[in-house]
């Protein structure tokens, strides 16, 4: 055990804890850390130096990685906020393009700022023209999300002018380029999954209204944006934006910390983002809604996400962070019934289940005790069928909309003069000291 004692000398007082070792009788204080709001963070830093423990919190359920100004949650009361902002303002009375910048730079900008901040944008949504015959290596079965992991991370072989992260012209560079080309990357993937021409960008048309273009437009006809649908896919790009420091963003983040190149980093932010029980989940909510089928069976489906020896669970229920409804779930039920209003699709039988599995599993003593409500998940799949997308597009729409998320939160680590390599520690569980077995004796 380390024998320093610097931590043992710090003044005990209001502003630390004191860890008592019960064997030795040995104490040491610890301080107390204070964000803007939140809980108090117990300052473990100096910890293995002055102690000789480590602590032990194997999914950081306990553990802030970092300190950040740009997203704050209080997942016991449903609160989110950019920079102070709630999500819900931001959905009700901003945009995606304010709300990006609103990450990056902290504040909301003036006209003028909002302005140059849109050009900058418009001017990267081309992809380098030779980044196509890339699509044309892959199958055309393949998940778009595996298009877009590879894609991204080759961002790194064609923008080697936005690469050196010491260089903050080239850092904002490279932020605005991946921003701007997630959905151009998005589209075409789509595009070329179903043997459609690729559509280029159109910067005439708002951030949404291209997307929406570049995804459903084909060459030969004119495509006529819906207003309504513009605005939904905006409002769902707004609510995925950013959300602190879960799994892909903490990746993006380690990734980010040896000074890889943000290209390298965000695709490994998406790979990350892939799994189920993270972005994955919108699919996987809809085909749970498509396999329960009809609201008689949905006791049963309940009954099986509470049996401990079925692996199911219920898709688009709980969260980490959240032990009330997701603000987020609360803003795009709304939206829901605006899409399927405007589509007129408002008896779609998917809604109709959707709402009845919610009130059955928001009355269940399980799902009550343990907190789990919708999460954003839960509606995001619905307005997403419903405005023409296939299941397998709904997580790449969440990677689209993080981007800025996970460059903002990259470039405040990388902006950070005390930032390290990331490196956690273990308590190893193998094997202690044993002597080399040669082959001619080993069982
Ligand atoms: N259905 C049934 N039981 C559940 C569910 C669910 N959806 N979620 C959690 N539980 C139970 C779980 O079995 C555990 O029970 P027990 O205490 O008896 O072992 C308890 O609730 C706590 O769950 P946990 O797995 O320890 O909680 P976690 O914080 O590790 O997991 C989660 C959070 C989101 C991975 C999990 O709730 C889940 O798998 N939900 C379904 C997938 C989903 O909707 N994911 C989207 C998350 S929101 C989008 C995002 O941020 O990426």
């Amino acid at each position: 055990m380390a024998q320093s004692t610097s931590a043992e000398k710090a003044p005990a007082g209001k502003n630390t804890v004191t860890l008592i070792d019960n064997g030795t009788g040995r104490s040491w204080d610890l301080p107390i850390l204070e964000g803007t709001e939140g809980p108090r963070v117990i300052d473990v830093r100096r910890l293995y130096a002055d102690t000789g423990f480590f602590t032990y919190d194997p999914s950081y359920g306990a553990t802030a990685s970092c300190d950040s100004n740009i997203t704050f949650i209080d997942g016991e009361a449903g609160v989110l906020r950019h920079a102070g902002y709630s999500i819900e303002d931001l959905a009700e009375h901003s945009d995606y393009m304010e709300v990006c910048y609103l990450l990056l730079h902290g504040e909301l900008p003036n006209q003028a700022q909002r302005r140059e901040f849109e050009k900058a944008i418009t001017y990267h949504t081309m992809l380098h023209e030779q980044m196509m015959n890339f699509y044309r290596g892959f199958r055309r079965d393949s998940h778009p999300m595996a298009i877009m992991v590879g894609m991204v991370g080759a961002m790194s072989a064609f923008y080697h002018d936005s690469t050196d992260i010491s260089d903050p012209y080239q850092r904002m560079v490279a932020s605005h380029r991946l921003i701007a080309k997630m959905p151009t990357i998005a589209a075409m993937a789509y595009k070329y999954s179903i043997g459609q021409p690729f559509i280029y960008p159109r910067n005439d048309l708002s951030f949404a209204a291209n997307f929406l273009h570049m995804t459903f437009a084909v060459p030969c006809e004119d495509f006529n944006i819906r207003p309504a649908l513009a605005r939904a896919m905006d409002r769902i790009f707004i609510l995925h934006a950013d959300h602190e420091q879960n799994a892909s963003t903490s990746t993006v983040r380690i990734a980010g910390s040896s000074g890889a190149n943000p290209f390298a980093c965000i695709a490994a932010g998406i790979a990350s983002l892939w799994g189920p029980a993270h972005g994955g989940a919108n699919e996987a909510v809809l085909q749970m809604l498509q396999e329960i089928g009809s609201k008689e069976r949905i006791p049963e489906f309940i009954e099986r996400a509470k049996n401990k020896d079925d692996p199911f669970r219920l898709m688009g229920f709980g969260h980490r962070v959240y032990k009330h409804y997701d603000p987020r779930a609360a803003v795009l039920r709304k939206s829901c019934y605006e899409v399927l209003d405007d589509l007129g699709k408002r008896d779609e039988p998917l809604l109709g289940l959707a709402m009845e599995l919610e009130r059955i599993a928001l009355e269940d003593d399980y799902f009550v005790e343990k907190k789990l409500f919708p999460n954003v998940d839960f509606y995001s799949g619905i307005i997403l069928q419903a405005m023409g997308f296939p299941t397998t597009m709904f997580t790449v729409l969440f990677a689209l909309a993080r981007t800025v998320g996970w460059v903002a939160q990259w470039k405040e680590m990388v902006e950070d003069p005390h930032h390290k390599i990331s490196r956690p520690r273990q308590l190893y569980t193998g094997y202690a000291k044993r002597e080399f077995v040669p082959m001619d004796q080993r069982g």
